[in-house]
């Protein structure tokens, strides 16, 4: 009888266990065919924002070789230079903004040039400087001296830190301090430098954090969800590495690149 009756119970477990099987395997199902549908819906979108970017870049050059074309007319004092040559500049930044946007970087990955990162750090924290302080951002630099020169697709990284920084901007609605800061790290047979690049905003929730650098994933109504996805590609595509840590209150994004050659101060040492 009992054993007839512990027959029972284990076919009874049994069961259990086989129907929980079937209900953690039509969950996974449900998950995966979600996925593939989000996947199907922003293919189109991914096709239609190629051709946009395309277009646009084109518009741009002819922007762009019309503003140098003026340039050329005009003597170096005369004062309307400034203002062409800010056209100039900031055609040649959406320009690669736009490269940056669509993973454009892995096709000039053969451009890579010599380079200091804290030039980048100059660059990109003064071209944003105006859009941070408009909302109460303060921009903050804290530059390691004598750093390693390194081999970069120079453009591409460099939109990688406007994205970062914008993104740390975006974060910081009611103002807070955006900081670029950067240093070097011996490694057993290379020196890493490193940038980071934090803000004081309230952080990426955990539950997001592994979603960041999907292509299109965003929580901003007007994102395009790219900026993340086209900045870790990009310094991958120069032998860089992106990572991310957050908690309430700061957000710290480092690129890390290995340096091949000697620091600027020490020129007798062997390249
Ligand atoms: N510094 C940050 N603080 C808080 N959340 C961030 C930060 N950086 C990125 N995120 C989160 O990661 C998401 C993805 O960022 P990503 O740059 O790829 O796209 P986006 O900023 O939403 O859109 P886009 O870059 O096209 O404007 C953001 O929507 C935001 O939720
Ligand atoms: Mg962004």
């Amino acid at each position: 009888m009992s054993a007839l009756k512990d027959g029972s119970m284990t076919e009874t477990n049994e069961k259990q266990d086989t129907q929980q099987e079937l209900d953690l395997l039509r969950r996974n199902l449900d998950l995966a065919s979600q996925e593939i549908n989000r996947i199907n819906r922003i293919k189109p979108l991914a096709n239609a924002a190629a051709a946009v970017v395309h277009d646009i870049r084109n518009s741009l050059g002819v922007i762009s070789s019309t503003a140098q074309f003026v340039l050329n007319k005009l003597s170096p004092g005369e004062k309307e230079r400034q203002a062409w040559e800010l056209v100039t500049r900031n055609v040649e930044s959406i320009k690669n903004l736009l490269t940056g946007y669509l993973g454009m970087a892995r096709q000039t990955e053969a451009r890579r040039e010599s380079c200091f990162l804290n030039d980048i750090v100059d660059r990109v924290s003064h071209f944003v400087d105006a859009r941070a302080r408009k909302q109460g951002v303060k921009v903050e630099t804290d530059l390691a001296r004598d750093l390693p020169e390194l081999v970069l697709n120079i453009h591409a990284v460099e939109t990688a830190v406007l994205n970062i920084a914008i993104n740390a901007i975006d974060a910081m609605p009611d103002g807070g301090t955006l900081k670029f800061a950067t240093r070097a790290e011996p490694a057993r047979s290379e020196k890493r430098v490193m940038l980071d690049i934090s803000d004081t905003g309230p952080g990426i929730p955990p539950e997001i954090m592994d979603k960041i650098f999907m292509p299109f994933f965003t929580t901003k109504g007007q994102g395009t969800g790219m900026g993340l996805y086209s900045a870790k590609a990009a310094v991958e595509n120069s032998d860089g590495e992106l990572a991310c840590r957050s908690r309430p209150g700061e957000t710290r994004m480092t690129l890390s690149f290995s340096a091949l050659v000697s620091p600027r101060s020490s020129p007798d040492k062997p390249k």
